[in-house]
């Protein structure tokens, strides 16, 4: 064969192919590979919304992605958790503790109650984390700029100012570029934050044994509320023994302060476990207290819960 110019042409040309189409076979490999990565994570049995700093540093090194490309690449599988019935909205967030784990979180709403019901995804992915142990938020994403409710109630942070709002679609914010001129904690003389470990002095009005009261109670020492001091928990177990619990979240602006029993609801949500599986739920919290949780609990869990025994056990602030 003859070397001509346009065999030539034609051999550089197949080069050129072949180039490309393995280049676009092996980023296509790349993907399927994080893609069942990601789903080997999420999809194990014991997954409760927590993604560990281990997973995200094996996959940022394994598929050179920055800090705000893995919070963006799991943000999607947080959505997947959201419960809309009302709006037919679903948000997912992620947010970054200071031992370097993510934290999922997605929206709730409670059909055939009122709205003031709703958790949006970010508040969902604070109290995952808090409820892990964190103490610190160092990173939230929500696809752009939280909503006003929820930049209120990310004020509420002991580290509110060092947060970063990572922003898929350009720069990303702290809350004073969004909440300017904020209203926050130190409007009401409070120097804490949520996140700062909380130890309520708090003892059960009658002595119990029992492992969920105990385990309601703890969640009620970890309590955050320094306005009302109005303190409250829920623990509760499922038909298969699993126990949940969920602590009482204040905000100096009152309305975006988290009940306890949306923050238990929200952390069965992220284990994937259906809310009709509750079988008994104890609330704990102070006797005649300026806030109580007692109407919220009930009414809430009869909803979605309907079998569920419920209980109401007082404790007393030993202050
Ligand atoms: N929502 C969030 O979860 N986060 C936001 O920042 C915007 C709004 C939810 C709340 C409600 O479930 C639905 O979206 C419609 O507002
Ligand atoms: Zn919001």
């Amino acid at each position: 064969m003859k070397f001509t110019l346009k065999n030539i042409k034609a051999v550089y040309k197949s080069l050129f192919l072949c180039f490309f189409i393995n280049i676009s076979f092996s980023q296509s490999l790349i993907n399927d590979k994080l893609e069942s990565r990601i789903k080997n994570i999420t999809n194990a049995k014991n997954f409760k919304g927590v993604i560990s700093s281990e997973n995200v540093l094996n996959i940022s090194n394994e598929f050179g992605l920055d800090n705000d490309q893995i919070m963006e690449l799991f943000r999607p599988y947080s959505k997947m958790y959201s419960k809309a019935p009302i709006s037919n909205y679903n948000v997912g967030a992620i947010c970054k503790g200071g031992s370097g784990n993510l934290y999922f979180g997605s929206n709730i709403e409670i059909l055939n109650e009122s709205l003031s019901f709703t958790l949006h995804a970010e508040q969902a992915a604070i109290i995952n984390a808090w409820n892990n142990g964190e103490t610190e938020i160092r990173n939230i994403n929500v696809g752009g700029s939280p909503c006003g409710h929820c930049l209120q109630f990310l004020n509420e942070l002991n580290n509110a100012d060092s947060l970063v709002i990572v922003n898929p679609k350009g720069k990303n914010f702290r809350i004073r570029d969004l909440l300017t001129l904020a209203f926050g904690p130190k409007n009401l003389g409070v120097k804490t934050g949520l996140l700062a470990i909380q130890k309520n002095d708090l003892e059960l009005e009658n002595e119990s044994q029992d492992k969920l009261t105990k385990r309601a109670l703890l969640a009620a020492k970890n309590s955050y509320a320094p306005y009302s001091k109005s303190y409250s928990g829920i623990a509760l177990i499922t038909k298969e023994s699993r126990v949940f619990y969920g602590s009482y979240a204040e905000n100096a602006a009152f309305n975006p302060s988290v009940s306890p029993v949306e923050s238990v609801l929200s952390s069965l949500n992220l284990s994937k476990v259906p809310f009709d599986q509750i079988v008994r739920a104890v609330l704990v919290e102070i006797k005649s207290s300026k806030v109580s949780q007692k109407n919220t609990f009930q009414s809430i869990l009869k909803r979605v819960a309907p079998n569920a025994k419920l209980e109401i056990v007082y404790c007393t602030n030993k202050k």
